[in-house]
C-alpha cells in the first residue's frame, strides 16, 4: 500500500527560535494523533534551521529533510549543502527540483537527476518536484513536460530504492489558485501510468504522488478524495503549525 505523505515546505521563512516553537507544537500534536492510514508527516525547514530541527525532532514521529542538497557528498562547492552531513544529522528526506530551484536558481534536469542519485546513495528519500508553467498548460504541453521531467529526473535513480513525486503546477504555487481536483487527478494518473511503464508495477503501486500548490485545509479535504493523490506538499498554509495540522487531519482522518 502507498503511504499518505503530508509535507511542509517552509521555504526561506522562520528563525531557529520560531522553528523550535513550531516543531514543539508538532511533537505535542503527534503524540496524541492516531491515523487510520499508513502515513508520514515531514517538515522541510530552511537551511539555517536544519540543525535546530535535527535536535528537536530526534527520535520523534515527525520526520524532516532539506529543501535542497548538492549532488556531491563533499568537496569544494562553496555555499552548498552536503547530503552526507544532512544524513548524519538524522534527516530522512531531501526535496529535489522544486520549481523555485528550477526557475530562480536555474537548476537543470541534469543537476536534478544527480541530486536524486546522491540522496539515494545516503538513504535520504528523494521527493522529486515536477510541474508545468501556465504557458505550457495553455499550449497543451502539460503531459509532455511532466514526462520529460520524470524521465530526466529519475534517470540516475537507484532501482529498488524508494522515492516520491510532488506534482506542483507552477501556476498554482503561492498564487492562491489551487488545481481543480479532477485536473490534479488527471496529472497524477498520468504520472502513475508513466511509473508503471518505465519503473514497473511495484513502483507504480507503492510510490506516493503528492499534490502541491496553494493547498489549504479545505482544498486538501477535496483533493484527498482523488484516487491517485497520496498527500500534499504545502508552503504558505504550513507556516503556522495549527493550519498545517488541519491539513494533516483533513488528509488522514
Ligand atoms: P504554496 O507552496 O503551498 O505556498 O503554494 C507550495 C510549494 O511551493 O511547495
Amino acid at each position: 500500500m502507498r503511504k499518505k505523505l503530508i509535507c511542509a515546505n517552509w521555504k526561506m521563512h522562520k528563525t531557529p527560535d520560531e522553528a523550535e516553537l513550531y516543531l514543539r507544537a508538532m511533537i505535542d500534536w503527534s503524540i496524541s494523533f492516531k491515523s487510520n492510514h499508513e502515513s508520514e508527516v515531514v517538515i522541510f525547514p530552511s537551511q539555517l534551521c536544519l540543525e535546530t530541527t535535527s535536535r528537536i525532532l530526534k527520535d520523534q514521529k515527525v520526520q524532516w529533510g532539506a529543501q535542497n542538497i548538492y549532488s556531491e557528498v563533499q568537496g569544494a562547492f562553496t555555499g552548498e549543502t552536503s547530503p552526507k552531513v544532512l544524513a548524519q544529522l538524522g534527516a530522512q528526506w531531501a526535496l529535489i527540483g522544486h520549481s523555485e530551484r528550477r526557475q530562480i536558481f536555474k537548476e537543470t534536469d541534469e543537476m536534478i537527476a544527480k541530486k536524486v542519485a546522491a540522496a539515494q546513495s545516503l538513504q535520504l528519500s528523494p521527493l522529486l518536484c515536477i510541474g508545468e508553467t501556465l504557458q505550457q498548460r495553455e499550449y497543451g504541453q502539460t503531459f509532455s513536460i511532466l514526462e520529460q521531467q520524470l524521465a530526466e529526473g529519475l534517470r540516475l535513480r537507484k532501482p529498488g530504492q524508494s522515492f516520491s513525486i510532488a506534482y506542483e503546477p507552477v501556476w498554482a504555487i503561492g498564487t492562491g489558485k489551487v488545481a481543480q481536483p479532477q485536473e490534479a487527478q488527471d496529472a497524477h494518473r498520468m504520472i502513475r501510468n508513466w511509473l508503471l511503464k518505465n519503473c514497473g508495477g511495484e513502483v507504480a503501486l507503492t510510490t506516493s504522488i503528492l499534490y502541491g500548490g496553494s493547498v489549504k485545509p479545505d482544498s486538501a479535504a477535496q483533493l484527498n478524495q482523488q484516487p491517485d493523490i497520496d498527500g500534499f506538499l504545502v508552503g504558505g498554509a504550513a507556516l503556522e503549525a495549527d493550519s498545517f495540522i488541519s491539513i494533516i487531519t483533513n488528509t488522514l482522518l
